[in-house]
């Protein structure tokens, strides 16, 4: 029995998302985790990051060890190897944690014969969110566990259909940063000074206006929405002086808008684009320019 769960890309509404605004993410399919369970004497873990047993896991895996500890009590299972196959780049705003969470989880219920329930799926993967950073919205753990691009607050959700005529294309800065400390530098900086609550407050009406945008499918709204949240989240912080130059070849190549996605301080950059040729030329920019890893994706359908 294998446990799965995909990636997620936030469009619009990262960090806002955790003072009560919105938020827009859709799954990304194309980044995947999945998990198998084999009976062992010992909870032990075999994954890309950490192979070894699950007592003497590095910190950076505490979240999931205490996931794996807690489903085996509560679900009376036997210890088992838990082996982890992702290719959800970590730390980088693809959800990461949240998605290896997610099928740790699935895999658990499966092999203890048991039904999980959207909403218990949920709360596991957010009690692994958790341990991973201090103050989670809970749109990683929602995305990773469902189909569909989201409308997500912290109080409600809605399913919010993207299908749009436009591409969009994903690039690795490689620079990864965990998502805890990015949502700290943020609650810091509120507590600091009034003008940092107003760039959250934009930055919930720039989701609010791209969700409207999308909607009525004004690709070029919408491509004004991200760039403006990009600006928003690079006055908070959060850019580097690579994404800014990934933003700057994907706007010289003809994006619509470039931000980053995600906790950022690195991680991965969307570029918006028209057409499947401007969605290649970024890409190919991308790629040859900076040697980072790209996705691109048809929004149509999506
Ligand atoms: C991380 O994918 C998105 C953040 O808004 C944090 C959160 O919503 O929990 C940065």
């Amino acid at each position: 029995m294998i446990g799965r769960a995909h990636g997620k890309i936030i469009l619009i509404g990262e960090h806002s998302v955790v003072y009560d605004h919105p938020a827009i993410v859709i799954p990304f399919y194309e980044s995947t985790v999945s998990v198998t369970l084999k009976e062992s004497p010992d909870n032990t873990i075999e994954s890309d990051i950490y192979s070894g047993l699950l007592s003497d896991a590095p910190d950076l895996l505490h979240p999931l060890s205490a996931l794996i500890e807690t489903l085996q009590t509560k679900l009376a299972t036997p210890s088992y190897v838990v082996k982890i196959e992702s290719n959800v780049p970590i730390g980088a705003g693809l959800g990461s944690s949240a998605a290896i969470a997610a099928a740790i989880t699935e895999a658990y219920y499966q092999n203890a014969n048991l039904k999980l329930d959207r909403q218990t799926h949920f709360d596991w993967v957010q009690f692994s969110e958790n341990l991973a950073h201090d103050n989670p919205s809970g749109i990683d753990a929602l995305c990773v566990t469902r189909q569909d691009g989201w409308y997500f607050t912290k109080q409600s959700f809605s399913p919010l259909e993207i299908n749009l005529p436009a591409y969009l294309v994903v690039g690795d800065s490689k620079m990864h940063t965990p998502t805890k400390q990015s949502v700290k530098h943020v609650a810091s900086l509120l507590k600091q000074n009034e003008d940092f609550h107003n760039i959250i407050d934009s930055l919930g009406k720039m989701t609010i206006k791209a969700k409207d945008a999308i909607e009525r499918k004004d690709i070029f709204t919408l491509g004004d929405t991200m760039n403006g949240a990009m600006e928003g989240l690079k006055a908070l912080g959060l850019s580097t002086p690579t994404i800014e130059k990934l933003n700057q070849s994907a706007l010289h190549n003809g994006a619509l808008a470039s931000k980053l996605t995600g906790g950022g301080m690195g991680g991965c950059v969307i570029a918006l684009c028209y057409d499947k040729f401007t969605a290649e030329k970024v890409s190919a920019a991308w790629r040859d320019d900076f040697s980072i890893n790209t996705w691109t994706l048809n929004l149509l359908g999506g």
